[in-house]
């Protein structure tokens, strides 16, 4: 039996030659009209001198061109499955001062994931719309559409796109698109990503982006002029965790629903119009790191609010939202919070050093507020934090200095705690000039007494100085 061959090595061999001859580009079975579809495509957008039937014979082959990619489906054909347009690499297609959409995209049938990036964007290109229609035609296959950075893409996004029934992920950012967000998005049910920013969107946010979109993972409508109120339908997005709808014309209140996002990570409504205070159910949103509210008139008090619920805090940036009150202790419970920006406010009362022993603090932003009394923190402190502490334009507030060291420099912008000598000065400056040398000598001779003495006890010292300067003068003249 020696000389016999055993059947299995034969299968083997044949198994083999098969899965080689699909990868060999020379014998890759590819329905003619598949290729031809895809050539057209691509000149549409490259140009018409780009020849892909002398440059790639075989696309899904061994000559396979850059941002192409195809599957094998069951039927026995290869397909073209991805088309990334855009100088992505060098030898990437890049689009041609003429590039178009052409129809031909739609015959694609298998396509998964189409990408258009810095395209149509030379300052000799004339302006391009998306296609209104046809996208059907993508329906059962397309999952992820992408167009970004293409200066020269305007006019508005088709209704059309909302029969794209598998799309898991749109993405439409830094084009110049205009008009309103269609409604019809809302019918993307397999979302998980949706990011329509930097454009130049207005109108409403559709209610249906929060009723259908339950996969939603991350929804971008940042940086457009979009208007109108936050719709309570968003507090349906069930799995999201990033929300941003930062620089865009928002009016009206934060929704009381958007606390049952439970998974949110980051809410971001910066500069926007959003008024009516924080609202208290965002107190529940226990996973939330980063809750970026600045330039916002929310107005309302950031003392009721028990900060000290959210636990996984890092960033919590409220310049510039008209709030008063006075920095509430639960702030100072926040282990892992980063960045505390509260500047722009009427904020008021006492500044508790306790914030500079919140552990993983790394900037804090104090400016501009209300705040009264002494900044009680630390040499160490402010020399840690460097620039980003920031304390000025607080009229009332001042700085002390430890016993023995009056060399000290404050933080920028606020001035030392005085204790009455510079009313003393202020007095007598508009009498005479010896009256400056004695209570200046006089607030040093206080600093070497020591911090042990109260600030009423120096008050009332260097009033006492005062009178005794005042008679000295009386009597002279
Ligand atoms: C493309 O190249 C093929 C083969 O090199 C050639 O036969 C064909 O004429 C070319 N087509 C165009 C439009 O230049
Ligand atoms: C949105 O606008 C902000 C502020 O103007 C800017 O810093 C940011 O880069 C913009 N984002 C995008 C994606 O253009
Ligand atoms: C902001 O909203 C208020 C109403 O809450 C409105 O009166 C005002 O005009 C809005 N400002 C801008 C810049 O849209
Ligand atoms: C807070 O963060 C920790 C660590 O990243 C994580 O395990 C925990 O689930 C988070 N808490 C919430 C409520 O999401
Ligand atoms: C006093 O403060 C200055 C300025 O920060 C510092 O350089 C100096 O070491 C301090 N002296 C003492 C005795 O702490
Ligand atoms: C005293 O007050 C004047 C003006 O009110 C101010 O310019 C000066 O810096 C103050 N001096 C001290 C030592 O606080």
């Amino acid at each position: 039996m020696r000389g016999a061959i055993p059947v299995q090595a034969i299968i083997l061999l044949l198994l083999c030659f098969r899965v080689l001859s699909q990868s060999d580009g020379s014998t890759a079975p590819m329905e003619e009209k598949e290729k031809e579809a895809l050539y057209l495509m691509i000149q549409g957008f490259v140009g018409n001198w780009w020849n892909g039937s002398g440059l790639y014979p075989d696309p899904c082959g061994w000559t396979s061109i850059q941002g192409v990619s195809c599957d094998l489906f069951e039927n026995g054909f290869w397909y073209v499955t991805t088309v990334n347009i855009g100088p992505i690499l060098d030898n990437s297609l890049r689009c041609s001062d003429n590039a178009e959409f052409s129809s031909y995209l739609f015959e694609l049938s298998h396509l998964r994931s189409f990408s258009i990036f810095n395209c149509f964007s030379s300052p000799f290109h004339k302006e391009t719309i998306i296609p209104s229609q046809s996208w059907n035609k993508l329906s059962s296959s397309l999952e992820t559409l992408e167009f970004r950075l293409n200066k020269g893409l305007t006019g508005q996004i088709p209704r059309a796109l909302g029969q794209l029934v598998n799309l898991k992920s749109l993405v439409l950012t830094e084009n110049s698109l205009i008009g309103e967000l269609p409604w019809e998005i809302g019918n993307l049910v397999h979302l998980k990503r949706l990011t329509i920013s930097a454009n130049q969107l207005s109108g409403k946010i559709p209610a249906s982006f929060g009723t259908n979109l339950a996969e939603l993972l991350i929804m971008d409508l940042s940086n457009n002029s979009l208007t109108g109120h936050l719709p309570s339908s968003l507090g349906g997005l069930a799995s999201l965790l990033k929300l941003d709808v930062s620089n865009n014309l928002l009016t009206g209140n934060i929704p009381q629903e958007l606390c049952k996002l439970k998974n949110l990570i980051l809410l971001d409504l910066r500069n926007n119009n959003l008024s009516g205070g924080l609202p208290p159910s965002l107190q529940t949103m226990l996973a939330l790191q980063d809750m970026l509210l600045s330039n916002n008139p929310l107005g309302g008090s950031i003392k009721e609010f028990s900060w000290e619920n959210l636990k996984n805090l890092t960033h919590l940036d409220l310049s510039n939202t008209e709030l008063v009150g006075e920095i509430p202790d639960s702030i100072t419970d926040l282990q892992k919070l980063r960045v505390l920006a509260l500047d722009g406010n009427q904020l008021s009362g006492f500044v508790s050093p306790k914030l500079a022993d919140m552990p993983s603090l790394f900037a804090l932003y104090l400016n501009g507020n209300n705040f009264a009394g002494e900044l009680r923190f630390s040499q160490e402190f402010y020399n840690r934090m460097g620039r980003r502490f920031a304390s000025w334009n607080n009229p009332n507030l001042c700085y002390g200095f430890k016993a023995g060291n009056t060399t000290r420099e404050g933080p920028d912008g606020v001035s030392k705690c005085n204790y009455g000598e510079n009313r003393t000065v202020h007095n007598l400056d508009a009498g005479n000039k010896a009256g400056r040398v004695e209570t200046t000598q006089s607030s040093a001779s206080m600093a070497s007494i020591g911090s042990s003495a109260s600030s009423f006890a120096r008050y009332m010292w260097i009033s006492f100085l005062e009178i005794v300067v005042i008679v000295f003068l009386w009597s002279s003249m």
